[in-house]
């Protein structure tokens, strides 16, 4: 009889990876998640998830090598990264220590232990400035800041490791995260808050002022950036087939996860006035650095080759889901 897989899952009491635990534990798998809370949400791993959980930290190799000994690991689904995009540039030696010689770290503890199959998130930040619109895997990956090249090196590095040791990697290229989990369980509680649905949201809740739109000349038809917005659950959708393919011996392999779509901000910012009934104060500034003006993905490899099939690309989906936890998180809307 095939046993039940274990899954350890790095940065799982976060955003993304948390969504991912509920997956994996509704597909079956037993999951162990390891995150050092820097950014995670201790109430969120005792109340919600309801797996086991070992807090540290992924730099920490002996116990890294004692969570390989004392559970029977089959894979590992590795979200654990700083991940602010500002905070990158100012402070570079933070990024690269964490989500470079981190991942070193678990990497080696994994041939130690002979795990050989991880999950790994990535994202389009690697790209950089696209030349094409939707963006292929193969577009070449040339990121603007220091958070996006730690990534493309981890993505060096594991093929790297699958030539030397046979690890085998999924590597997903994410776009724009957002919403939350239809069922209202989980959701996005970053602190600082940077993404814009979140911001949005907490503007219509009355606990921020207004919300900056950044940019109003890109040559887009309302003038602001166009993003594409991926669902956490299809996100953790993904994730679930990525590592059953790579249990099923796949190859290595990369793929980009999006919604093929874009919405530009004031249309996120008019769906959300529809979704909430709430106004939402708006401020004009500047262009910030580095903010290409589209960002799309084509997530045709991923629908192809892992038969990912999202289920919530509507915008206002998105919204809804994200309303619904935000309005349970951080308290009721304003009048
Ligand atoms: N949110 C997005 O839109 C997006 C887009 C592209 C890629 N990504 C990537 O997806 C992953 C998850 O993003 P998220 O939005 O859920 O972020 P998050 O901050 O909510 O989750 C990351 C988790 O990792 C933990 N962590 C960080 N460093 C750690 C360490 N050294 N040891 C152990 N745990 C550590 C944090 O405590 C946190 O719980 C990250 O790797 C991020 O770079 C996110």
């Amino acid at each position: 009889m095939d046993k039940q897989p274990t899954v350890l899952v790095t940065g799982g009491a976060g955003y993304i990876g948390s969504h991912a635990v509920l997956a994996l534990k509704e597909a079956g798998y037993r999951v162990v998640v390891f995150d050092n809370l820097v950014y995670g949400h201790r109430d969120i791993v005792e109340t919600v998830l309801d797996v086991e959980f070992v807090q540290g930290d992924i730099g920490d190799r002996p116990l890294l090598d004692r969570v390989f000994q004392t559970y029977p690991i089959d894979a590992v689904l590795h979200f654990a990264a700083y991940a602010y995009v500002g905070e990158s540039v100012a402070n570079p030696a933070k990024y690269y220590r964490n989500n470079v010689v981190g991942t070193l770290t678990l990497l080696e503890a994994m041939v130690q232990a002979e795990v050989f199959k991880i999950v790994f998130s990535s994202t389009c930040a690697s790209y950089g400035i696209p030349h094409q619109i939707p963006i292929p895997e193969d577009h070449p990956q040339s990121p603007i800041n220091p958070y996006g090249m730690t990534k493309l090196m981890v993505e060096q590095i594991l093929e790297d490791f699958d030539r030397a040791y046979g690890l085998r990697s999924v590597r997903f290229r994410y776009f724009n995260a957002a919403g939350a989990d239809p069922q209202g369980r989980l959701g996005e509680d970053h602190s600082p808050e940077t993404h814009l649905i979140p911001l949005v949201l907490l503007t219509a809740l009355g606990q921020r002022e207004h919300i900056t739109v950044f940019g109003t000349d890109y040559k887009t038809p309302d003038g602001t950036c166009i993003r594409d917005y991926i669902h956490v659950a299809d996100l953790a959708d993904a994730h679930v087939l990525g590592l059953q393919y790579l249990l099923d011996d796949g190859e290595t392999s990369v793929f980009n996860l999006g919604n093929g779509d874009g919405f530009s901000v004031k249309e996120v910012i008019s769906a959300a006035k529809e979704v909430t009934g709430l106004s939402i104060a708006i401020e004009e500034g500047p262009r910030r650095a580095g903010d290409p003006a589209i960002l799309i993905g084509s997530a045709t490899k991923a629908r192809k080759v892992l038969g990912w099939d999202p289920q919530y690309s509507k915008i206002e989906t998105i919204l809804e889901h994200a309303w619904q936890w935000h309005q349970k998180r951080h308290g009721q809307s304003n009048p």
